[in-house]
């Protein structure tokens, strides 16, 4: 009788003898384990995140570096640049006035999100979550941002533009 019984279960029910309301149950001593692992795995790379920084610090940018002829770029207007070096950070650079030029890392100081000159209300915006910053100085105006935005220091000379770090020796003017 219970040979007939088998007969009627199709293989593949033998093989895997679990109901369908089983199949998406999990008991709690499942569910501590998947926590465990899943914040073992987060453990592990936050350590990983320290561990690169240490052993790969960033470096500051060196030298000067050829940014654009000053024509290319009109008062009010921004243009995004990279420098190519021991890190590649994407960079504006903005024609605030006639003669008046600011540089910033183009990296939100919240989450990351890239920021933008907006001239007609003569701010630098971060579209993500509503931050803003002083175009002349890179602090935060306003929004969840916790930090100014470095800022590079530009030289105009000869109708081309320059930029680096200011904690090299400044340009003098
Ligand atoms: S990423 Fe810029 S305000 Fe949040």
């Amino acid at each position: 009788m219970a040979e007939d019984k088998n007969k009627q279960i199709p293989d593949w029910k033998r093989d895997f003898p679990i109901d369908q309301e089983e199949s998406t149950h999990v008991s709690r001593r499942e569910f501590a384990k998947f926590l465990g692992l899943f914040s073992g795995a987060l453990a592990l790379g936050n350590g990983a995140i320290v561990l690169n920084s240490w052993a790969f610090p960033e470096k500051d940018l060196e030298g000067e570096h050829f940014i654009c002829d000053e024509n290319e770029v009109p008062v009010g207007g921004m243009k995004q640049f990279e420098i190519r070096g021991t890190k590649e950070i994407p960079y504006i650079l903005i024609h605030l006035e006639e003669g008046e030029w600011r540089a910033f890392e183009q990296k939100c100081t919240h989450l990351a999100c890239a920021v933008r000159y907006r001239a007609d209300i003569q701010q630098i915006e971060c579209p993500c979550h509503k931050g803003y910053f002083d175009p002349r100085t890179g602090v935060v105006i306003q929004g969840p941002p916790p930090r100014p935005l470095p800022q590079l220091e530009v030289k105009v000379a000869d109708g081309k533009v320059y930029v680096k770090s200011f904690k090299d020796t400044p340009y003098t003017s």
